[in-house]
């Protein structure tokens, strides 16, 4: 099948534009001739000056604020990624939940011709079955409660989901909700982080139920999948999984780290990290999306890029 073209031409709005995943994604948008508005709360200037730089331009929204007004007219395209990894639930459904819906609103009263809204949710939501690949019907759960740090993740995207579907049925919004699994990129990921245990000579935390598998994507395929995304947009919204084709396990990405760098890694399980969450991407993959970069490349590239210090392989 041949690939679906990529997004041009368009004026679209990227929500949570200075973190880990929307700041490539809307990067690439821009490079690929489209208007693109990134939205954050920008207190950082370096961090606003690095989204014009990249061709971005910001507008400075804060989800809690009640304050949409900095929102352009007549877009095409919302992508939604902000998101508040808080230590409680006030803010966490005041940001993830309701702050989706705010937006979703204010973007409907402003942008009537909104070709499609796109919320980007979490395989966080699944109840976590090892061994068992999720589909978009299976039961949800709290799978990152565990977690040092990310105590309302999971709940408050479930959350956000059941927010952003009802806005979309009330107000006919052509939305698609996707769960992302494990991104990364050249420049970021959690993988870095096990980068930086091995370093330390720290163990990595697994899941006690070995392998913790994944289905790790690249920026690249990320950027790449989204007019694939994009066609399920429907009002009542379509939820669907998102995640490379290969599966890679925290220990295996591991592995292949002290491979490129000569560092080895050791391993602590333990039940207080997430469990392995696989997603069935058959109905992404009916879309005709498959990703393209390889786990191992991946890691090769993310090591090239952002620890070329410790390059040895
Ligand atoms: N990272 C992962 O491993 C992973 C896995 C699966 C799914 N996801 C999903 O992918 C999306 C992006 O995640 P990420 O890890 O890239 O996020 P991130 O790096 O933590 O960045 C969060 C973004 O949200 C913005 N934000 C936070 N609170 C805000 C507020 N009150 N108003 C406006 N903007 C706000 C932040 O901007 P300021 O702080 O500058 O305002 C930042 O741009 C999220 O929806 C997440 O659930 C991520």
């Amino acid at each position: 099948m041949a690939d679906l073209a990529p997004i041009t031409g368009k004026r679209i709005l990227v929500t949570g534009v200075t973190g880990w995943v929307a700041g490539p994604v809307a990067a690439s948008l821009a490079e690929q001739g489209n208007t693109v508005f990134g939205v954050a709360r920008f207190r950082d200037a370096e961090a606003r000056a690095k989204v014009q730089q990249s061709g971005v331009e910001p507008v400075m929204v804060d989800l809690t604020a009640d304050d949409f007004s900095t929102v352009p007219d007549e877009l095409d395209l919302v992508l939604h990624f902000a998101v508040a990894k808080a230590d409680n639930f006030d803010l966490a459904f005041r940001v993830n939940a309701e702050g989706s819906a705010d937006l979703m609103e204010a973007v409907a009263q402003r942008s009537p011709q909104l070709s499609a809204f796109f919320h980007c949710s979490s395989t966080a939501v699944y109840a976590p079955v090892h061994g068992s690949p999720r589909k978009e019907t299976d039961l949800l759960g709290d799978s990152h409660r565990p977690m040092p740090g990310m105590p309302t993740y999971s709940i408050s995207k479930i959350a956000a989901e059941v927010l952003v579907r009802h806005t979309s049925r009330r107000l006919g919004i052509p939305t698609v909700i996707a769960r992302l699994n494990v991104p990364y990129g050249d420049n970021y990921g959690w993988m870095l982080f096990h980068l930086m245990m091995m370093e330390r000579g720290m163990a990595v935390p697994v899941h006690v139920d070995q392998p913790t598998d994944y289905a790790p994507i690249h920026a690249d395929d990320i950027a790449r999948s989204l007019p694939y995304l994009l066609s399920l947009a429907s009002a009542p919204a379509e939820i669907v999984n998102w995640g490379g084709d290969e599966i890679a396990s925290v220990e295996d990405w591991c592995v292949e780290l002290g491979r490129l760098t000569g560092l080895t890694p050791t391993f602590a399980p333990t039940t207080a990290t997430i469990a392995s969450i696989v997603p069935d991407l058959t109905k992404l993959h009916d879309t005709g999306f498959r990703s393209r970069v390889g786990w191992r490349e991946g890691m090769r590239r993310q090591v090239t890029t952002s620890r070329p210090d410790l390059l040895r392989a």
